[in-house]
């Protein structure tokens, strides 16, 4: 989860940064847009990977899913994180709402991230004594 919000705090920066040299007609650094590119990669992984660990994990203990409201935010983040990097493959002059889309989709990922923390979070101190 760190790692996802690393990734996360990194793809807000260099977005922010793309936006601007694009606004001002700036060049930008050849690295910037492929660097994003492969931080945005990195973090759909991480996702993945914790919807993956939070599925199996609770299926083994459990046998059965659906404890909290933990389970529908978490796959509204998934479905979110996916929606975002399909945006960004979408972004190019002849389709002109891709790029709105994606940074919708993220700033609403950002809210996605806090609740499926706070959620999670919950359930962590349910196990502590
Ligand atoms: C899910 C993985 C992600 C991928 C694969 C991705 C990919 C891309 C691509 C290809 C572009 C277009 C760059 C260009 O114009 O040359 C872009 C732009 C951008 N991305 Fe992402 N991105 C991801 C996640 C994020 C996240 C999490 C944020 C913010 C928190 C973000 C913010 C932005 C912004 C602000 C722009 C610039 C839009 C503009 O120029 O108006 N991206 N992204
Ligand atoms: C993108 C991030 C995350 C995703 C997609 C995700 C997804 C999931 C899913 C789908 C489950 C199964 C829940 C159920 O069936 O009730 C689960 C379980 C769990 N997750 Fe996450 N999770 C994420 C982040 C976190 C974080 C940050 C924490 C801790 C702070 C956490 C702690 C837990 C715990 C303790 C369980 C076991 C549930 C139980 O015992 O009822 N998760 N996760």
């Amino acid at each position: 989860m760190g790692l996802s919000l690393l990734a996360y705090v990194l793809l807000a920066a260099t977005g922010i940064w793309l936006f601007y040299s694009r606004q001002q007609r700036q060049g930008r650094p050849k690295w910037l847009r492929p660097f994003h590119y492969g931080v945005g990669g990195t973090m759909v992984l991480m996702v993945v990977l914790l919807l993956a660990i939070g599925l199996v994990g609770t299926v083994g203990y459990y046998g059965n899913l659906g404890h909290s409201a933990h389970l529908p935010v978490g796959l509204t983040v998934v479905a979110l994180t996916l929606l975002s990097a399909w945006s960004a493959t979408q972004i190019n002059p002849k389709r002109p709402w891709a790029r709105p889309l994606h940074v919708g989709t993220n700033i609403t990922l950002l809210l996605g991230f806090i609740a499926v923390s706070l959620t999670g979070w919950n359930i962590v101190q349910k196990y502590l004594p």
